[in-house]
């Protein structure tokens, strides 16, 4: 499954998942950078996990489950990296929104944890809001008021 719909892809078995989605499905959400599991740019989620893209192979996920931005349905959440300048140059931030939404869907606890706490930009692959509007930006990012 891949965005919720049955897919049937040939590839060949050195093809990565981020090959396949980007250049066989034109899904280019998850982005091609350092591929070598660096940056998690390339972030979807495989069977419900999050997961580097670029180091898996498009043959190790048949069967399995495969979201990318594209298929995350929470606007709320894609609206507020963008209305609050949740990003940095914009290249990566498709990967935060889903790394992101599988914290806040699987640990709701964080937006508690973390009220207060600053995650500087420099964290592979990790983003909350920051700053002075930092508090009131994650709860934003869920409808708190
Ligand atoms: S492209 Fe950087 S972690 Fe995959």
């Amino acid at each position: 499954m891949l965005n919720g719909e049955l897919r049937t892809v040939y590839t060949k078995p050195s093809e990565t998942l981020l090959f396949v989605l980007r250049d066989r499905l034109g899904l280019t959400g998850p982005k091609r950078v350092c591929e070598n599991g660096d940056c998690g740019a390339c972030t979807v989620l495989l069977s419900g996990k999050p997961v580097k893209a670029c180091l898996i192979l498009a043959v190790e996920v048949q069967g399995l489950s495969v979201q990318t931005v594209e298929g995350i349905e929470d606007q709320n959440l894609k609206k507020a990296f963008v209305e609050e300048g949740g990003f940095q140059c914009g290249f990566c931030t498709s990967g935060f929104i889903t790394l992101t939404h599988s914290i806040f869907r699987d640990f709701p606890e964080i937006l508690e944890t973390c009220a207060g706490v600053q995650v500087t930009r420099g964290s592979p692959g990790l983003w909350l809001p920051t700053g002075k509007r930092g508090k009131r930006d994650r709860n934003k990012l869920y409808g708190h008021s």
